[in-house]
């Protein structure tokens, strides 16, 4: 068996910022109210002339460069993402034309949240198995096209964004690699999030569209739970697993959704909160971009050393839940 490691990362955020003072212009709430109950200040907003691929391509072109691979290296792009550009064809596809990479194979992958974490850990079973050589791994959200702007429940959560890795095979035995990958689901909690309109059960129709059934929809007390729940197992699971004490952990980069969320987990794992990566004061909730944008932004702070163990932990709709721990 070969090793897969991450080469490269990148991330690109759209410019216009939606503060909480501007939502307090949209719906009822205050900056204060947000602040305290999830930390987030600011969040991106993708340009109306963008979709999901336009900022993918960015964020991978970064990855690329930062791998020092080029795009004619890039054998396959798995893009993580719940807003694709359309249904059919899948977004990927939209990747690979932009960026000109005319090896690459290209599919979607949808886990919501947890997205990112199924796409390194499907793109690492490829790279180790001998399948590929290099491949991107993006993450990738418009979620301001598919959020109420006039429900104070999510609108006050979300961003748009995305990250990308590039997944690349090292020699049996390579200190640096993907150590260990865990994907749980669990479809009984399917309506905690939702976007029940638009699929085969429900087709768009005028009725589907006035009872806003295109929109996200979420409950978000039943979620907090899970996700406090979930994110304690991650933790625990991967220290178990691999023989690890919480100060083996160098960083631990979470799911971005609510400050709450992390100081609640922490109070059950031994892991001080200065090692917990969040940049989610500024980008809010970002879906399956949010972990690959946070990881971009540690490497970018120079918060990885090679040898560190780094731990990524996700949880959302599905519910889905995961995580990989890399070795740097
Ligand atoms: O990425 C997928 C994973 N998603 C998550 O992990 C989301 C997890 N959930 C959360 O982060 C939190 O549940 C929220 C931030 C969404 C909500 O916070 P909460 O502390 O659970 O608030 P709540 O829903 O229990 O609402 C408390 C009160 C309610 O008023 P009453 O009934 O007590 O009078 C709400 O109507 O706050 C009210 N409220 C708001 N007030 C001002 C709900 N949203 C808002 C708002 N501004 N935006």
């Amino acid at each position: 068996m070969f090793e897969a490691f991450i080469s490269g990362t990148g991330s690109y955020l759209p410019e216009r910022r939606l503060t909480n003072h501007d939502l307090e212009m949209m719906v009822d709430t205050s900056d204060e109210w947000i602040v305290q109950r999830t930390g987030i200040r600011e969040r991106r907003i993708a340009d109306p002339a963008d979709a999901t691929s336009d900022l993918a391509t960015r964020a991978a072109r970064i990855a690329l460069k930062e791998a020092h691979r080029s795009v004619d290296d890039i054998e396959c792009i798995i893009l993580c993402t719940v807003t694709p550009d359309t249904y059919m064809p899948a977004g990927a596809v939209y990747v690979q034309r932009a960026l000109g990479a005319t090896r690459a194979a290209a599919f979607d992958l949808s886990a919501a949240c947890t997205g990112f974490i199924h796409g390194v850990t499907v793109g690492t079973a490829l790279v180790r198995s001998g399948v590929y050589e290099n491949l991107l791994v993006v993450g990738a959200e418009t979620l301001s096209r598919i959020v109420d702007p006039t429900d104070r429940n999510t609108c006050i959560l979300f961003g748009d964004g995305a990250g990308a890795a590039v997944l690349s095979r090292s020699e049996p035995g390579s200190s640096s690699r993907v150590m260990d990958s865990y994907l749980r689901a669990d479809g009984t909690g399917s309506c905690l999030i939702e976007l029940p309109g638009g699929g085969s059960r429900r087709p768009a129709t005028h009725e589907s569209i006035d009872a806003k059934q295109h929109f996200l929809r979420m409950q978000g007390k039943e979620v907090f739970k899970f996700a406090t729940k979930s994110l304690v197992e991650l933790i625990e699971v991967a220290l178990e697993r691999n023989h690890l004490v919480p100060d083996d952990l160098a960083i631990v980069v979470p799911h971005q959704v609510n400050y709450r969320i992390i100081e609640a987990a922490l109070k059950k794992v031994a892991i001080p909160l200065e090692r917990m990566l969040l940049n989610l004061e500024r980008y809010g909730n970002t879906s399956a971009a949010s972990v690959p944008i946070a990881l971009h932004d540690a490497v970018t702070e120079g918060r990885l050393r090679r040898g560190d163990h780094v731990l990524l932990v996700a949880f959302g709709a599905g519910l889905t839940w995961g995580y990989n721990l890399l070795k740097w």
